[in-house]
């Protein structure tokens, strides 16, 4: 299409047979299409055209996620963190983590379930690849992908954004996030320490966006 451009510039103006006109319109053409690409790489525009794949977790100091396929503790601001960001959005995610729930499925929330042996799951959608799973919210603007470990191990490296919370203390548990790779996320947003007096822990959040 651009070549086409430039060929009609070139024999438009060429056909009045001025060179320094064809020369003039090769320049213009080039100004315009080079600030449409610079305008398609701005991170806006990436995010409106592109599904964000984005991770949320919560990891203890030694990455541990949980135990028993339970989650170890209880932090209801982060649990009301959870359902801000997600709500109104598609959430994906292992078995064991959907059997995890308390109550299931998540209620406002497009629940989708990765699975090779579930059948039929009133209010979910079963797929048995997370490829899958992905390719039904590929119209939608940000997906959530929210664990378990097995999940989370094989959509780090696919994934744009981790909405983190780390809880300041180790655990001991069964189940591991994967380790960050730290020269791949930066850290577009800390929030200050918080102490949660029900678990008398302190924790924080963090959002990484991969390296581009
Ligand atoms: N701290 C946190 O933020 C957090 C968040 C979520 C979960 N968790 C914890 O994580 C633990 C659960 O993690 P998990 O690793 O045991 O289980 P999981 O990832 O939730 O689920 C594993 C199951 O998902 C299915 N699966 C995984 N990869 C698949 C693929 N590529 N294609 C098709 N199916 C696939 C398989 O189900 P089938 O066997 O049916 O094929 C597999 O057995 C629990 O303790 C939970 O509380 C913690």
């Amino acid at each position: 299409m651009i070549y086409s451009l430039i060929r009609w510039s070139t024999v438009n103006v060429n056909g009045k047979g001025n060179n320094l006109f064809c020369v003039y319109g090769f320049f213009v053409i080039h100004f315009f299409c080079s600030k449409f690409v610079a305008f398609l790489l701005t991170t806006d525009t990436y995010d409106k055209l592109y599904m964000k794949k984005s991770i949320i977790v919560a990891i203890a100091d030694n990455n541990v996620i949980g135990k028993d396929n339970d989650l170890i503790w209880h932090i209801s601001e982060d649990l009301k963190r959870f359902k801000k960001l997600t709500e109104h959005h598609t959430v994906v995610m292992g078995r064991n983590t959907y059997f995890s729930l308390p109550f299931r499925p998540l209620k406002n929330r497009r629940n989708i379930v990765v699975s090779r042996t579930l059948v039929d799951v009133e209010g979910v959608e079963v797929v048995d690849s997370i490829d899958k799973a992905f390719n039904l919210v590929a119209d939608e603007q940000e997906v959530f992908v929210m664990g378990g470990a097995s999940i989370y191990e094989q959509v780090i490296d696919v994934a744009d954004r981790i909405y983190l919370t780390v809880v300041k203390k180790t655990f001991e548990g069964d189940t591991y996030f994967p380790k960050i790779d730290e020269s791949k996320w930066s850290c577009v947003e800390e929030s200050e320490v918080i102490f949660d007096d029900n678990e008398k822990v302190e924790f924080y959040y963090q959002i990484l966006d991969r390296v581009r």
